[in-house]
């Protein structure tokens, strides 16, 4: 390993800096999970503990894995490995760095099969494959797709291809370019798909599930749903965060980006539910249809719609640029440590590592089509990748984060890096206490310990 920072490069702007940012936070968790746990999880009174947790957890713990990311300079194992010696800890606090590393390559693995998805429906949309269709059918044409290895081989594969050639071409020319398109126009996108809600007949049935709370449904399982999807939706806990702030300029405000990251990441998922549940209500359909909500239930309410197709096409368009901007920051930090530690090419660097990326997709592949006879423990191959990391890597990661930067920092270092001001004390509050004794109960339950 390198002592002295690596020559990665630099956002070229602050600007840029929170785009990509929230190309990381903003994807396939804001629009296709933060809506089905909402219509599973009683409605508005979700959204609020969702926006209480990352007011409370998500915001330090985004600062922290930042502040961690500038001053270390370097790809997660090696930031961590240098900050742990300049605080004089162990230099096992590396851990950290590889949880990080690690959760973003195997989420990544899924979650181009699952963009994969939104790629084949874009495709069925603007094919208009979809219209008219019967509710049976829509169903069928969903499980057609996950049963059918060929096809989904396809998508995974051209997503994971797209996401290699925009890494290949390193920060500037492709990930700033790309984010640059593709996050402002991904919100303009939304915001008409907003305006067409607003026309249909069930937007006020929409709004009330959505803003009312029914504080009756908050349960103890709720609140920690709440809070993990608050850690996946901001991107925490694997170092995407942080690679991200190895790159930034030192004289760049990390509290209000990482204030502005974060409005930006919850007004996407809000703006998804306001898109998304007015249409399932005006055709009558269930909002608590869980992960098919947008596969199944979206489909088949725009195939009976004015001007359906067009706005299911720019959905899926939509989702197809949330996923991508995403990926290529969960898989940032292996390339960044593959350069550092091999002296790869960026090039190389990014085709060994989306090639095993996508070698592992091929499991999850394999366990919607047939291969879930492979079990272990009652899981799935993607069952249990999903658990290991959601459930697992990102809660352990955001522990040991908001406890390095709260605890094992110099707060000299950590308030200088930071410069919140008088703010610094309840940024202090949050990392030292608040995120993690809420995160590990999040670890705890999922481990079914509490
Ligand atoms: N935040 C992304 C989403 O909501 O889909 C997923 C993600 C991206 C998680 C990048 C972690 C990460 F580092």
């Amino acid at each position: 390993m390198s002592e002295s920072p690596q020559h990665h490069g630099q956002w070229s702007s602050r600007i840029a800096f929170i785009i990509a940012a929230s190309g990381s936070a903003i994807g396939l968790g804001n629009i296709w999970k933060f809506p089905y746990l909402l219509g599973e999880n009683g409605g508005g009174a979700f959204v609020l503990v969702y926006i209480a947790c990352v007011i409370g957890i998500g915001l330090p713990i985004m600062m922290a894995e930042t502040m961690i990311g500038r001053r270390g300079q370097r790809s997660p194992i090696h930031t961590m490995t240098v900050l742990a010696k300049e605080a004089k800890a162990t230099p096992l606090w590396q851990i950290a760095g590889w949880l990080g590393v690690l959760a973003g390559f195997l989420i990544l693995s899924y979650y181009s099969v699952i963009a994969g998805w939104s790629m084949a429906y874009l495709f069925k949309m603007v094919g208009g494959f979809m219209d008219q269709v019967g509710p049976e059918e829509a169903q069928q044409v969903f499980m057609d797709l996950k049963a059918a290895a060929d096809v989904q081989l396809v998508w995974h594969s051209l997503f994971m291809a797209l996401t290699t050639a925009i890494l290949m071409k390193g920060l500037t020319e492709g990930i700033e370019r790309v984010t640059r398109v593709m996050i402002p126009s991904l919100f303009l996108m939304l915001l008409a798909l907003d305006v067409y809600a607003a026309t249909t007949p069930g937007f006020w049935e929409g709004m009330t599930f959505l803003f009312k709370p029914d504080f009756s449904k908050i349960t103890p399982d709720s609140l920690l749903i709440a809070m993990g999807q608050a850690f996946f939706s901001l991107g925490l806990g694997m170092g995407s965060i942080m690679i991200y702030g190895a790159y930034l300029p030192k004289n760049v405000s990390i509290g209000r980006s990482s204030v502005i990251v974060s409005i930006a990441d919850t007004a996407v998922a809000l703006m998804a539910g306001i898109a998304i549940f007015p249409v399932v209500f005006s055709n009558h359909l269930p909002p608590s249809m869980g992960p098919g909500l947008i596969f199944e239930t979206l489909p088949l309410a725009f195939s009976h719609m004015p001007l359906g197709a067009l706005f299911g096409s720019l959905f899926f368009l939509l989702v197809f640029f949330a996923a991508i901007t995403s990926a290529i920051a969960l898989i940032e930090p292996a390339i960044a440590y593959l350069i550092e530690t091999f002296d790869y090419s960026r090039q190389k660097a990014s085709a060994i590592a989306c090639g095993v990326c996508w070698f592992l997709g091929l499991g999850t592949l394999g366990s919607f089509t047939g291969g879930n006879q492979w079990q272990w423990h009652g899981k799935t191959f993607f069952e249990l990748i999903d658990f290991v990391t959601a459930d697992v890597m990102l809660p352990l990661g955001g522990i040991l984060i908001a406890v390095f930067a709260g605890w094992v920092m110099k707060e000299k270092v950590s308030a200088a890096e930071l410069d919140l001001g008088r703010y610094l004390r309840y940024w202090q509050i949050g990392s030292r206490y608040i995120a993690p004794l809420a995160v590990t109960l999040i670890l705890l339950k999922a481990l079914g310990l509490f």
